[in-house]
């Protein structure tokens, strides 16, 4: 029987990434100010998004989560916003219509400030200064001023957060994200691509059976489910100072909810069973995720599911599996195989960026979509094989026009990865590359879909 819980509980538990403030009254009072300042997203919201991810567990809904690797104040705009939404409701049109089921939409935005590192130090030239952990914590810029953890900066990702959830919100509400503007999601330079030709295809689809259902009787202007769409945010927890001071009781349940985002996730470096970050998700209502690398066992795993999900609630745990292309089968099958044995309802989804970063020859670290595509392909063949559900997908992507990613129809280059490298952390698919991505993803899912898997296949014969 676990102790008992208080959003402070973690306190007394291990911690790994914590950032050295120097002046740590500073931090409290910072802390106590944001536990003065309004939730940025309401409970209620939190838990219909862990009821759409309990229709995912059973194989009724397809994930969908994306966003930046890591939210900057340089990057803060009106445009970069619009831009990555568009391009998540573009993969969503894509994937609803190959899957025929709804797409759940979670942002890694509007709170994706915090960035585990390898090492605590970063040297160049001779001399070495704290390492760079998102714009939360310290500056990208190498000098020590920078580098240095300021408290301040909890404030101003606090503001931006709410400026993006409030466009967001917007966006989804107010009429951009109506189905009969669906060729109007299009971005200039994506335009000559080959999958937004694809897309165009799709759309004047799209359209036809618009305008075919509306023909029946049903009025649009009354449908909230062609006129809006439903968006939810998400970041890893990995601060847990901000985190807790954001961490409110939800007056009609009597729970605790943390209100920095709908959905949080523990990272592949701090989910230590006995761990601080552990500790204080495990208390927290919303829905969470934990990453899921290649050194995971089976036993280990079951431990954490069990302290993080102990009702066995489907829709409170996704399990993100980031295992890298040459390992996927071989690591998720035996998993896949024992969760689904012991009868523990998780939502599995595949994080196919961060098993397959590489540097490439010019210095630059990148990540191959040959490699990206290959983990997705073994995930859900996994999935077929095990008679289990490829619930979704964890992307870093951005609607910008980057060069981080090489490979795709575009053709990025390394010798290219030079021209638009923006990423404050790891390298981002492109808007190309992401809607690119969501065709192949779709064609898996198709090809799934109806199809009895090798072991129910079996076990009825
Ligand atoms: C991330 O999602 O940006 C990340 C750091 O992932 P992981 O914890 O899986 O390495
Ligand atoms: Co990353």
């Amino acid at each position: 029987m676990p102790a008992k819980w208080t959003p402070e509980t973690w306190r007394n538990k291990p911690i790994r990434q914590v950032p050295d403030y120097p002046d740590k009254a500073a931090l409290s009072g910072v802390e106590a100010t944001l536990r003065n300042f309004p939730p940025l997203v309401f409970a209620g919201e939190a838990r219909a998004l862990k009821a759409r991810l309990g229709d995912v567990a059973e194989g009724k809904a397809f994930l969908l989560q994306g966003g930046d690797c890591a939210e900057s104040f340089a990057e803060f705009s009106a445009n970069n916003i619009r831009d990555t939404f568009r391009v998540f409701l573009q993969m969503t049109m894509v994937l609803m219509y190959a899957a025929g089921m709804p797409v759940v939409k979670v942002g890694r935005m509007a709170g994706q400030f915090a960035k585990p590192r390898s090492s605590d130090v970063e040297t160049v030239d001779g001399v070495t200064l704290p390492a760079y952990r998102g714009d939360i914590i310290n500056g990208i810029e190498f000098n020590a001023k920078s580098r240095t953890p300021d408290p301040q900066r909890l404030l101003q990702v606090y503001s931006q957060s709410a400026s993006t959830l409030n466009l967001l919100r917007a966006f989804a509400r107010g009429g951009f994200a109506d189905l009969h503007r669906v060729h109007a999601w299009t971005l200039g330079f994506v335009e000559k691509s080959p999958a937004s030709e694809r897309f165009r295809e799709l759309a004047d689809r799209i359209a036809e059976a618009l305008t075919f259902i509306e023909a029946c009787g049903i009025k649009s202007e009354l449908t909230p489910q062609i006129r809006e769409a439903e968006f939810f945010t998400s970041h890893e927890a990995l601060l847990l100072p901000y985190e807790q001071a954001l961490t409110r009781v939800d007056s009609t349940s009597g729970d605790w909810y943390d209100c920095s985002a709908h959905m949080i996730w523990i990272g592949e470096r701090t989910r230590q069973l006995d761990g601080a970050h552990i500790e204080f998700c495990r208390g927290v209502k919303n829905p969470i995720g934990m990453k899921v690398g290649p050194t995971v066992e089976g036993d280990e795993l079951i431990r954490l599911i069990d302290l993080l999900n102990p009702e066995n609630d489907p829709g409170r745990l996704t399990l993100i599996s980031r295992m890298g292309h040459d390992k996927i089968t071989e690591r998720l099958a035996p998993l896949v195989r024992r969760v689904a044995r012991e009868g523990r309802k998780v939502v599995w989804s595949c994080d196919p960026m961060h098993g397959n970063t590489v540097k490439s020859s010019t210095g630059y670290k990148t990540r191959p979509f040959d490699r990206i595509l290959a983990e997705v392909r073994g995930f859900t063949a996994v999935h077929r094989a095990e008679g289990t559900y490829a619930g979704g997908v964890h992307f870093e992507m951005t609607g910008q026009n980057v060069t981080e990613c090489i490979g795709g129809a575009q053709e990025v280059t390394e010798s290219a990865l030079a021209d638009r490298y923006h990423t404050h952390c790891d390298p981002r698919l492109n808007a190309s590359q992401a809607l690119e991505l969501a065709f192949l993803i779709a064609e898996e899912l198709k090809a799934s879909r109806g199809q009895p898997s090798a072991r129910v296949a079996a076990a009825a014969s």
